[in-house]
Protein backbone atom coordinates (compact mmCIF):
# COMPACT_ATOMS: atom_id res chain seq x y z
CA UNK A 1 0.00 0.00 0.00
CA UNK A 2 1.37 3.02 -0.88
CA UNK A 3 1.35 5.79 1.80
CA UNK A 4 -0.81 8.85 1.55
CA UNK A 5 1.03 12.21 1.03
CA UNK A 6 1.59 14.52 4.12
CA UNK A 7 -1.57 17.09 5.05
CA UNK A 8 1.09 19.56 5.35
CA UNK A 9 2.05 21.66 2.90
CA UNK A 10 4.47 23.85 5.01
CA UNK A 11 4.73 23.22 8.96
CA UNK A 12 7.28 26.52 8.90
CA UNK A 13 3.99 28.54 8.70
CA UNK A 14 2.80 26.74 12.09
CA UNK A 15 6.33 27.20 13.76
CA UNK A 16 5.96 29.52 16.83
CA UNK A 17 8.84 32.23 15.36
CA UNK A 18 7.17 32.41 12.33
CA UNK A 19 5.60 35.77 11.65
CA UNK A 20 2.54 36.21 9.58
CA UNK A 21 2.22 38.97 7.18
CA UNK A 22 -1.79 39.43 8.40
CA UNK A 23 -2.60 39.65 12.02
CA UNK A 24 -5.78 38.73 12.35
CA UNK A 25 -7.32 41.20 14.90
CA UNK A 26 -4.59 43.38 15.63
CA UNK A 27 -4.78 45.79 12.70
CA UNK A 28 -6.54 48.39 15.32
CA UNK A 29 -2.65 47.78 17.47
CA UNK A 30 -0.40 47.63 14.56
CA UNK A 31 -2.15 50.81 12.85
CA UNK A 32 -1.75 52.70 16.08
CA UNK A 33 1.64 51.93 16.67
CA UNK A 34 2.79 52.64 12.82
CA UNK A 35 0.92 55.98 13.77
CA UNK A 36 3.27 56.57 16.81
CA UNK A 37 6.32 56.22 14.76
CA UNK A 38 5.31 56.97 11.83
CA UNK A 39 4.79 60.72 12.94
CA UNK A 40 8.61 60.38 14.57
CA UNK A 41 9.55 59.14 11.03
CA UNK A 42 9.42 62.72 9.89
CA UNK A 43 11.51 64.26 12.67
CA UNK A 44 13.38 61.09 13.23
CA UNK A 45 16.39 63.22 15.36
CA UNK A 46 13.23 63.17 18.03
CA UNK A 47 12.95 59.28 18.06
CA UNK A 48 12.37 58.51 21.81
CA UNK A 49 9.34 57.45 21.80
CA UNK A 50 7.98 54.70 24.79
CA UNK A 51 5.52 52.72 24.72
CA UNK A 52 4.09 49.37 26.73
CA UNK A 53 2.30 45.97 24.92
CA UNK A 54 0.79 44.36 27.52
CA UNK A 55 -1.56 41.28 27.37
CA UNK A 56 -2.50 37.53 28.26
CA UNK A 57 -0.33 34.45 27.77
CA UNK A 58 -0.87 34.26 23.25
CA UNK A 59 -2.49 37.11 22.82
CA UNK A 60 0.09 38.10 20.15
CA UNK A 61 2.10 40.64 21.84
CA UNK A 62 5.84 39.11 19.85
CA UNK A 63 4.31 38.52 16.78
CA UNK A 64 2.36 42.53 16.79
CA UNK A 65 5.74 43.93 17.81
CA UNK A 66 7.82 41.75 15.22
CA UNK A 67 5.59 42.47 12.25
CA UNK A 68 5.44 46.22 13.23
CA UNK A 69 9.56 46.40 13.29
CA UNK A 70 9.61 44.82 10.02
CA UNK A 71 6.87 47.11 8.82
CA UNK A 72 7.64 50.34 9.98
CA UNK A 73 11.52 49.68 9.21
CA UNK A 74 10.55 49.54 5.56
CA UNK A 75 8.86 52.30 5.53
CA UNK A 76 11.76 54.35 7.37
CA UNK A 77 14.07 53.04 4.34
CA UNK A 78 11.41 54.20 1.93
CA UNK A 79 11.92 57.85 3.00
CA UNK A 80 15.37 57.40 3.47
CA UNK A 81 15.55 56.69 7.11
CA UNK A 82 18.36 54.87 8.78
CA UNK A 83 16.11 53.29 10.99
CA UNK A 84 16.68 49.67 12.58
CA UNK A 85 13.99 47.77 14.56
CA UNK A 86 15.91 45.34 17.55
CA UNK A 87 13.81 42.99 19.29
CA UNK A 88 15.35 41.64 22.44
CA UNK A 89 14.06 38.51 25.06
CA UNK A 90 14.65 39.85 28.13
CA UNK A 91 14.56 36.45 29.49
CA UNK A 92 17.23 35.09 26.97
CA UNK A 93 19.57 37.05 28.74
CA UNK A 94 18.60 36.22 32.31
CA UNK A 95 17.32 39.54 32.53
CA UNK A 96 20.66 41.98 32.37
CA UNK A 97 20.99 44.95 31.15
CA UNK A 98 24.39 44.98 29.91
CA UNK A 99 24.14 41.39 28.04
CA UNK A 100 20.77 42.98 26.41
CA UNK A 101 22.54 46.03 25.35
CA UNK A 102 25.60 43.84 24.34
CA UNK A 103 23.33 42.31 21.74
CA UNK A 104 21.89 45.69 20.69
CA UNK A 105 25.23 46.87 19.92
CA UNK A 106 26.15 43.82 17.80
CA UNK A 107 23.97 44.66 15.80
CA UNK A 108 26.39 48.07 14.45
CA UNK A 109 29.29 46.62 16.10
CA UNK A 110 29.60 42.66 15.60
CA UNK A 111 32.90 42.56 16.92
CA UNK A 112 33.30 45.39 19.77
CA UNK A 113 34.32 43.41 22.70
CA UNK A 114 32.18 44.95 25.30
CA UNK A 115 33.39 42.12 27.62
CA UNK A 116 34.11 43.90 30.89
CA UNK A 117 31.87 46.82 30.41
CA UNK A 118 29.17 48.05 32.78
CA UNK A 119 25.25 48.43 31.15
CA UNK A 120 26.00 52.57 31.54
CA UNK A 121 29.11 52.35 28.91
CA UNK A 122 27.91 49.76 26.86
CA UNK A 123 24.51 51.81 25.86
CA UNK A 124 27.35 54.91 25.96
CA UNK A 125 29.22 53.00 23.17
CA UNK A 126 25.74 51.94 21.44
CA UNK A 127 24.79 55.60 21.09
CA UNK A 128 28.02 56.87 19.42
CA UNK A 129 27.49 54.08 17.05
CA UNK A 130 24.00 55.50 15.98
CA UNK A 131 25.60 59.29 15.95
CA UNK A 132 28.45 57.82 13.72
CA UNK A 133 25.86 56.06 11.63
CA UNK A 134 23.73 58.65 11.75
CA UNK A 135 21.16 55.69 13.05
CA UNK A 136 17.93 55.36 14.66
CA UNK A 137 16.42 52.24 16.74
CA UNK A 138 13.67 51.03 18.36
CA UNK A 139 14.64 48.52 20.66
CA UNK A 140 12.04 46.22 22.16
CA UNK A 141 12.55 44.84 25.13
CA UNK A 142 10.92 41.48 24.91
CA UNK A 143 9.69 39.54 28.49
CA UNK A 144 10.47 43.22 30.01
CA UNK A 145 9.53 42.20 33.66
CA UNK A 146 12.70 39.51 34.06
CA UNK A 147 14.52 42.76 33.34
CA UNK A 148 12.69 44.91 36.06
CA UNK A 149 12.82 41.53 38.20
CA UNK A 150 16.46 41.72 38.22
CA UNK A 151 17.42 45.15 37.91
CA UNK A 152 14.25 46.99 39.18
CA UNK A 153 14.31 50.97 38.63
CA UNK A 154 18.20 51.40 37.59
CA UNK A 155 17.88 49.77 34.61
CA UNK A 156 15.14 51.91 33.24
CA UNK A 157 17.09 54.88 34.45
CA UNK A 158 20.00 53.52 32.78
CA UNK A 159 17.79 52.95 29.30
CA UNK A 160 16.44 56.72 29.49
CA UNK A 161 19.10 58.59 31.54
CA UNK A 162 21.32 58.78 29.38
CA UNK A 163 19.19 60.10 26.42
CA UNK A 164 18.35 62.63 28.61
CA UNK A 165 21.49 63.77 29.04
CA UNK A 166 22.12 64.45 25.06
CA UNK A 167 20.72 68.02 25.09
CA UNK A 168 21.29 69.20 21.31
CA UNK A 169 22.01 65.97 20.21
CA UNK A 170 19.65 63.74 18.33
CA UNK A 171 16.97 61.69 20.35
CA UNK A 172 18.18 58.42 18.70
CA UNK A 173 16.22 55.22 20.70
CA UNK A 174 12.99 54.13 21.14
CA UNK A 175 11.77 51.61 23.39
CA UNK A 176 8.78 49.00 23.79
CA UNK A 177 8.18 47.01 26.58
CA UNK A 178 6.35 43.94 26.60
CA UNK A 179 4.87 42.39 29.39
CA UNK A 180 1.95 40.61 30.38
CA UNK A 181 1.50 41.73 33.53
CA UNK A 182 1.08 45.49 33.84
CA UNK A 183 1.83 44.76 37.75
CA UNK A 184 5.39 43.80 37.14
CA UNK A 185 5.83 47.85 36.57
CA UNK A 186 4.40 47.68 40.37
CA UNK A 187 8.52 47.03 41.58
CA UNK A 188 9.63 50.52 39.74
CA UNK A 189 9.77 53.58 41.69
CA UNK A 190 6.77 55.75 40.30
CA UNK A 191 9.40 58.19 38.69
CA UNK A 192 10.47 55.34 36.41
CA UNK A 193 7.07 53.69 36.14
CA UNK A 194 6.01 57.05 34.84
CA UNK A 195 9.06 57.18 32.56
CA UNK A 196 7.47 53.61 30.88
CA UNK A 197 4.01 54.27 31.03
CA UNK A 198 3.26 57.09 28.56
CA UNK A 199 1.64 54.68 25.93
CA UNK A 200 -0.07 51.32 26.84
CA UNK A 201 -1.11 49.11 24.49
CA UNK A 202 -3.28 46.31 25.63
CA UNK A 203 -3.80 42.88 23.88
CA UNK A 204 -7.20 41.34 24.90
CA UNK A 205 -7.48 37.79 24.97
CA UNK A 206 -9.08 36.01 21.57
CA UNK A 207 -12.30 35.45 21.46
CA UNK A 208 -13.45 31.66 19.64
CA UNK A 209 -14.22 33.46 17.00
CA UNK A 210 -11.33 35.56 16.24
CA UNK A 211 -9.21 32.22 16.99
CA UNK A 212 -10.71 30.81 14.01
CA UNK A 213 -9.76 33.48 11.60
CA UNK A 214 -6.35 33.11 12.71
CA UNK A 215 -6.55 29.45 12.57
CA UNK A 216 -8.08 29.87 9.16
CA UNK A 217 -5.10 31.96 7.70
CA UNK A 218 -2.38 29.12 9.06
CA UNK A 219 -4.37 25.98 7.45
CA UNK A 220 -4.56 28.49 3.92
CA UNK A 221 -0.66 28.77 4.57
CA UNK A 222 0.61 25.36 5.73
CA UNK A 223 -1.87 22.64 5.03
CA UNK A 224 -2.73 21.02 2.14
CA UNK A 225 -5.87 22.06 0.68
CA UNK A 226 -9.29 20.08 2.02
CA UNK A 227 -6.84 18.74 4.76
CA UNK A 228 -8.80 20.35 7.52
CA UNK A 229 -12.56 21.16 7.65
CA UNK A 230 -14.36 23.98 9.24
CA UNK A 231 -14.94 21.28 12.01
CA UNK A 232 -12.02 20.63 13.13
CA UNK A 233 -10.88 24.37 12.84
CA UNK A 234 -13.63 25.60 15.47
CA UNK A 235 -12.55 22.22 17.53
CA UNK A 236 -9.59 23.75 17.63
CA UNK A 237 -10.79 27.27 18.17
CA UNK A 238 -12.82 26.05 21.18
CA UNK A 239 -10.38 23.85 23.08
CA UNK A 240 -7.76 27.49 22.62
CA UNK A 241 -10.60 29.47 24.22
CA UNK A 242 -10.49 27.05 27.22
CA UNK A 243 -7.24 28.01 27.25
CA UNK A 244 -7.81 31.78 28.13
CA UNK A 245 -7.90 32.40 24.26
CA UNK A 246 -4.14 31.46 23.71
CA UNK A 247 -3.18 32.06 20.18
CA UNK A 248 -0.06 29.40 20.69
CA UNK A 249 -1.75 27.06 22.05
CA UNK A 250 -4.30 27.18 19.04
CA UNK A 251 -1.39 27.31 16.34
CA UNK A 252 0.35 24.50 18.13
CA UNK A 253 -2.21 22.27 18.90
CA UNK A 254 -3.44 22.51 15.56
CA UNK A 255 0.27 21.64 14.21
CA UNK A 256 0.11 18.73 16.60
CA UNK A 257 -3.06 17.21 15.23
CA UNK A 258 -1.78 17.53 11.69
CA UNK A 259 1.04 15.04 13.21
CA UNK A 260 -1.35 13.14 14.10
CA UNK A 261 -2.97 12.87 10.90
CA UNK A 262 0.38 11.92 9.63
CA UNK A 263 1.22 9.53 11.69
CA UNK A 264 -2.22 7.27 11.18
CA UNK A 265 -1.73 8.14 7.56
CA UNK A 266 -5.45 9.73 7.53
CA UNK A 267 -5.41 11.95 4.98
CA UNK A 268 -6.60 14.38 6.71
CA UNK A 269 -7.03 16.29 10.13
CA UNK A 270 -9.67 14.34 11.64
CA UNK A 271 -11.45 15.69 14.97
CA UNK A 272 -9.89 12.49 16.79
CA UNK A 273 -6.21 13.96 15.76
CA UNK A 274 -7.27 17.06 17.78
CA UNK A 275 -8.54 15.24 20.74
CA UNK A 276 -5.43 13.21 20.70
CA UNK A 277 -3.26 16.21 20.52
CA UNK A 278 -4.62 18.23 23.44
CA UNK A 279 -4.03 15.16 25.59
CA UNK A 280 -0.50 15.17 24.53
CA UNK A 281 -0.22 19.01 25.53
CA UNK A 282 0.63 19.32 28.73
CA UNK A 283 -0.33 22.93 30.32
CA UNK A 284 3.27 22.91 32.07
CA UNK A 285 5.67 22.32 29.14
CA UNK A 286 5.45 24.95 26.35
CA UNK A 287 7.84 24.83 23.33
CA UNK A 288 8.15 28.39 23.80
CA UNK A 289 9.71 27.51 27.25
CA UNK A 290 11.96 24.63 26.48
CA UNK A 291 13.53 26.93 23.71
CA UNK A 292 14.37 30.40 26.25
CA UNK A 293 16.55 28.05 28.22
CA UNK A 294 19.90 28.54 28.46
CA UNK A 295 22.01 25.85 26.99
CA UNK A 296 23.31 24.01 30.05
CA UNK A 297 19.71 24.35 31.56
CA UNK A 298 18.74 22.64 28.18
CA UNK A 299 21.67 19.81 28.70
CA UNK A 300 20.80 19.23 32.18
CA UNK A 301 17.00 18.65 31.40
CA UNK A 302 17.94 16.48 28.88
CA UNK A 303 20.16 14.30 31.24
CA UNK A 304 16.97 14.16 33.38
CA UNK A 305 14.64 12.91 30.36
CA UNK A 306 17.30 10.16 29.46
CA UNK A 307 17.79 9.13 33.55
CA UNK A 308 13.67 8.67 33.46
CA UNK A 309 13.65 7.41 29.99
CA UNK A 310 15.77 4.46 30.98
CA UNK A 311 14.99 3.64 34.48
CA UNK A 312 11.18 3.57 34.31
CA UNK A 313 11.46 5.64 37.71
CA UNK A 314 9.52 8.27 39.00
CA UNK A 315 12.46 9.61 41.10
CA UNK A 316 16.10 10.16 40.55
CA UNK A 317 18.71 11.84 43.10
CA UNK A 318 20.56 15.11 41.79
CA UNK A 319 23.62 13.32 41.72
CA UNK A 320 22.32 10.23 39.58
CA UNK A 321 21.26 13.18 37.33
CA UNK A 322 24.39 15.01 37.87
CA UNK A 323 26.22 11.84 36.59
CA UNK A 324 24.24 11.44 33.24
CA UNK A 325 24.81 15.52 32.52
CA UNK A 326 28.97 14.65 33.08
CA UNK A 327 27.65 12.12 30.32
CA UNK A 328 25.55 14.37 28.03
CA UNK A 329 28.00 17.17 28.11
CA UNK A 330 30.62 14.79 26.68
CA UNK A 331 28.46 13.88 23.86
CA UNK A 332 27.73 17.46 23.09
CA UNK A 333 31.18 18.62 23.55
CA UNK A 334 30.92 20.82 26.57
CA UNK A 335 32.52 21.81 29.99
CA UNK A 336 30.18 20.31 32.77
CA UNK A 337 28.98 23.63 34.94
CA UNK A 338 29.51 22.94 39.08
CA UNK A 339 27.50 21.31 41.25
CA UNK A 340 25.96 24.83 42.69
CA UNK A 341 25.35 25.80 39.10
CA UNK A 342 23.36 22.45 38.70
CA UNK A 343 21.23 23.03 41.85
CA UNK A 344 20.04 26.29 40.81
CA UNK A 345 19.18 24.59 37.27
CA UNK A 346 16.83 22.40 39.72
CA UNK A 347 15.41 25.30 41.12
CA UNK A 348 14.75 26.88 37.33
CA UNK A 349 13.45 24.37 36.13
CA UNK A 350 11.41 23.44 39.17
CA UNK A 351 9.64 26.80 39.10
CA UNK A 352 8.95 26.32 35.89
CA UNK A 353 6.42 23.47 36.59
CA UNK A 354 9.02 20.84 34.72
CA UNK A 355 10.81 19.38 37.42
CA UNK A 356 9.29 18.63 40.69
CA UNK A 357 11.74 18.19 43.74
CA UNK A 358 11.00 16.86 46.96
CA UNK A 359 13.33 15.99 50.04
CA UNK A 360 13.45 12.25 50.91
CA UNK A 361 15.33 10.95 54.35
CA UNK A 362 17.82 8.76 53.47
CA UNK A 363 18.05 6.89 56.71
CA UNK A 364 21.38 7.22 58.12
CA UNK A 365 22.74 9.52 55.07
CA UNK A 366 20.18 12.50 56.61
CA UNK A 367 18.28 14.10 53.80
CA UNK A 368 18.67 14.17 50.29
CA UNK A 369 16.88 16.24 47.44
CA UNK A 370 14.56 13.54 45.29
CA UNK A 371 13.92 14.83 41.16
CA UNK A 372 11.10 13.92 39.60
CA UNK A 373 9.40 14.76 35.78
CA UNK A 374 5.96 14.28 36.44
CA UNK A 375 4.17 15.57 33.85
CA UNK A 376 5.75 15.29 30.76
CA UNK A 377 6.64 12.33 28.56
CA UNK A 378 10.62 11.53 28.38
CA UNK A 379 10.09 10.55 24.84
CA UNK A 380 8.81 14.04 23.76
CA UNK A 381 10.93 16.18 26.09
CA UNK A 382 14.14 14.27 24.82
CA UNK A 383 13.54 14.53 21.14
CA UNK A 384 12.01 18.54 21.70
CA UNK A 385 15.28 18.97 23.46
CA UNK A 386 17.89 17.38 21.38
CA UNK A 387 16.30 19.15 18.51
CA UNK A 388 16.71 22.26 20.02
CA UNK A 389 20.45 21.26 20.84
CA UNK A 390 21.30 20.60 17.75
CA UNK A 391 19.92 24.00 16.06
CA UNK A 392 22.22 26.03 18.88
CA UNK A 393 25.15 23.76 17.61
CA UNK A 394 24.43 24.38 13.50
N1 LIG B 1 -3.54 38.05 15.47
C1 LIG B 1 -2.75 37.02 15.16
N2 LIG B 1 -2.66 36.58 13.90
C2 LIG B 1 -1.88 35.55 13.57
N3 LIG B 1 -1.13 34.87 14.44
C3 LIG B 1 -1.16 35.27 15.73
C4 LIG B 1 -1.96 36.36 16.15
N4 LIG B 1 -1.80 36.52 17.47
C5 LIG B 1 -0.95 35.58 17.87
N5 LIG B 1 -0.55 34.82 16.82
C6 LIG B 1 0.36 33.68 16.88
O1 LIG B 1 0.13 33.03 18.12
C7 LIG B 1 1.35 32.66 18.74
C8 LIG B 1 1.50 33.37 20.06
O2 LIG B 1 1.64 34.76 19.85
P1 LIG B 1 2.78 35.59 20.60
O3 LIG B 1 4.00 34.76 20.72
O4 LIG B 1 2.91 36.89 19.93
O5 LIG B 1 2.09 35.73 22.03
P2 LIG B 1 2.57 36.57 23.28
O6 LIG B 1 1.47 37.51 23.64
O7 LIG B 1 3.90 37.16 23.00
O8 LIG B 1 2.65 35.43 24.39
P3 LIG B 1 3.64 35.32 25.66
O9 LIG B 1 3.05 36.19 26.73
O10 LIG B 1 3.58 33.89 26.05
O11 LIG B 1 5.00 35.74 25.22
C9 LIG B 1 2.44 32.99 17.73
O12 LIG B 1 2.69 31.86 16.97
C10 LIG B 1 1.81 34.08 16.89
O13 LIG B 1 2.34 34.08 15.59
MG1 LIG C 1 5.79 36.75 23.71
Amino acid sequence: MTPRRSVFKDESKLDINYVPRRLPHREEEHRLLMEFFNFLLRFPERMAQRVIITGDVGTGKTVLAQRFGTDITSEANKQGVNLRYIHVNCREYRGKLFLILQHALTAFRPTFPSRGYSAEEILRIFMQALDEDNAFVILTLDEFDTLIEKEGSEAVYTLTRLQEMRTGKPQRLSLISVMRDLKSTERLDASARSTLQRNVIRLERYLKDQLVDILNDRVAMAFEPSTVSEDVVDLVAELAVSESGNARFAIELLWRAGKYADAEDAGQVEPECVRKAVSSILPTLRRSELTALGRHEKLFLLSAARIFKESQKAYASLSEVEGAYAVVCEEYNETPKSHTQLWKYVQLLSALGILKTSVASTGAHGRSTRISLPAVPTVELERELSTLLEKERA
